[in-house]
């Protein structure tokens, strides 16, 4: 993991490993944190938001999946996980369900495919790029656009989870 002050890096080598950068993410996370990821299908989208609902406490992790078909899934735990994707839908499509409001309403949103909906999201988001860079290795490009993503993203970049650090 590196960072250039503006971007951090994060060479996953496994889905584990991938899933293990959800769960910090997921840990540490504040209310109305939006997290953007952008990657080809396979790149392991899914896989990150896996963890990162793990890290929230989600209590039936396996029913996160590509919400595909129903646009936006909702979750919850520690946090409500709002896990949308763009794949098959337009801006226009997420914001007549609300996405924007969602993005203020106290929880987590994460939308696959989010350069799809660039237009809609808000101001201050995690943009996350996966860039399958082998079989089994993936290149996360980690940008925090505001405040709030960016002391998400320092957090993570330590190795201590919130409970190792909290009393
Ligand atoms: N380092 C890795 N990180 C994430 N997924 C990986 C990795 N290596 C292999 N994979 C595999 O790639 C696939 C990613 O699937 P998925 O998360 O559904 O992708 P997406 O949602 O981006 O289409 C899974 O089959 C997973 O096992
Ligand atoms: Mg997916």
């Amino acid at each position: 993991m590196h960072s250039n002050g503006q971007e951090l890096i994060y060479e996953s080598e496994s889905e584990a490993a991938t899933r293990a950068f959800g769960r910090r993410l997921g840990q540490w996370a504040e209310p109305d944190t939006v997290v953007a990821l952008i990657g080809p299908l396979g790149a392991g989208k899914t896989q990150l938001v896996k963890g990162l609902a793990a890290g929230l406490e989600v209590r039936d992790v396996r029913k996160v999946s590509s919400p595909t078909f129903v646009i936006i899934r909702e979750h919850p735990g520690r946090l409500r996980l709002y896990h949308a994707d763009a794949y098959r839908v337009t801006a226009a499509d997420l914001s007549e369900i609300g996405f924007e409001e969602m993005c203020f309403a106290g929880g987590i949103v994460v939308v696959e495919w989010a350069d799809r909906a660039e237009d809609i999201l808000p101001d201050d988001c995690l943009r996350i790029t996966i860039d399958p860079t082998g079989p089994e290795q993936r290149r996360l490009i980690c940008r925090p656009t505001g405040d709030r993503s960016r002391r998400l993203l320092d957090r993570c970049a330590v190795e201590e989870t919130p409970s190792e650090t909290r009393p």
